[in-house]
């Protein structure tokens, strides 16, 4: 096996959270620098993973270093499409975290750029390589649902915005809030177990209406905190938002809540087949209900890490030249679905065919 040498750009969360860890159980993997604006972050990497060799602030003396074959991308939305064209461009391959950036003509562009100079560039929406999503998409193959007609999903916690006033409830820098954030994994899962379905048509609407006063906005838990700005940053996003859209193969509806007033979570997929029906407890297990037997059966598979999966197939197919299932070409169409639902969301109606 092949061991590449790459670069990690972004060492917040995600990094220590996910991919780290996941190169740490990897043996075809050399992290020849962390990168990090913040030093302290890079070096915190480099204290817990001995196998990280160096750590720079600046991106670009990565890229312009020829022992480096890819380049992981796990900065905060907005820089997803800087950073990504910049390895392109230095003939870096990427795997760079969801949602692929803050609009879907970006997206295009990065696509565009990396088929072009014949380069990987994959796409974290890590729920594909989870073992429940892969049943479940293997079971439609089999015919196991007959024929799914709808999809609905439920992506709604008890009050808690992440990061308020940071990048997170900036629009120019996320891209958007619930959706572009929670909803993109929710959505871009859908598509595909239903498999290549086209959207035809879809209405969104979106609100922003618990932390509408920042400094007064009271939270159950708040994620990403120390990126929060509630004496003079920004809140343009969405916290609430539902929507319904049209494809030649379901009919797909959801609600999600960054924050609501139900002290609640629910987190789950409901596919809906004429001969068999699933509930996925998202990032869990699901049950399968058949319509003939009128039995329910709960998955009992073990649930390899998603985020080792990956990374590890995005390396395998470098190797390969074989394009996977995280590639950014398989996953353009759920973001040109999330940039369709906020453009309905914005002009309050629905949007058809072309529109979309
Ligand atoms: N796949 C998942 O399940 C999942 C989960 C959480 C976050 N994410 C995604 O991962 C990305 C990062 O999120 P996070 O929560 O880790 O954010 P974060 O703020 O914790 O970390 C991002 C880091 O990137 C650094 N950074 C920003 N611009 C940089 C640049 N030009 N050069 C070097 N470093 C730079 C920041 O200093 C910060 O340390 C986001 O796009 C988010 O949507 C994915």
């Amino acid at each position: 096996m092949k061991t590449f040498t790459v670069a990690v750009v972004g060492c917040g969360r995600i990094a220590n959270n996910a991919h780290f860890p996941a190169f740490a159980k990897m043996d075809n993997i050399r992290v020849k620098y962390a990168c990090d604006l913040i030093r302290e972050k890079a070096l915190a990497v480099k204290e817990k993973y001995s196998f990280v060799e160096q750590v720079i602030t600046d991106y670009h003396v990565a890229l312009a270093d020829p022992e480096v074959e890819a380049v992981f991308v796990l900065t905060p939305n907005f820089a997803h499409y800087t950073v990504t064209m910049d390895a392109l461009r230095a003939g870096k391959h990427v795997m760079c975290e969801k949602p692929i950036t803050i609009s879907y003509a970006l997206s295009k562009e990065m696509a565009d750029e990396a088929n072009k100079r014949g380069l990987m560039l994959n796409i974290g929406v890590c729920n594909r390589y989870h073992k429940s999503v892969e049943l479940l998409e293997e079971m439609n193959r089999e015919g196991k649902f007959g024929k799914i007609y709808h999809v609905y999903c439920s992506f709604r916690d008890f009050r808690s915005i992440p990061g308020l006033g940071g990048a997170f409830t900036t629009k120019e820098q996320s891209g958007g809030g619930a959706l572009i954030d929670w909803g993109v994994h929710f959505l871009d899962l859908i598509l595909y177990v239903l498999g290549g379905a086209k959207l035809e048509t879809l209405t969104c609407d979106a609100y922003s209406e618990m932390a509408k006063d920042m400094k007064s906005y009271k939270y159950h838990k708040m994620w990403a905190e120390d990126t929060a700005d509630v004496e003079n940053g920004t809140n343009d996003v969405d916290d609430f938002i539902t929507g319904h859209i049209r494809t030649d193969r379901a009919t797909i509806s959801f609600n999600g809540a960054w924050a609501q007033n139900l002290d609640q979570r629910d987190m789950y997929v409901d596919f809906l087949g004429d001969k068999g029906g699933a509930r996925l407890d998202y990032g869990k297990q699901f049950v399968f209900c058949n319509g003939e037997t009128l039995e329910s059966t709960q998955s009992e598979h073990p649930i390899p890490n998603m985020y080792r999966c990956e990374d590890a197939d995005f390396l395998a197919s470098i190797e390969s030249g074989v394009k996977n299932r995280n590639h950014i070409d398989n996953v353009l169409e759920s973001a040109k679905l999330l940039d369709a639902l906020y453009r309905s969301a914005e002009a309050k109606r629905e949007l058809r065919g072309a529109e979309i």
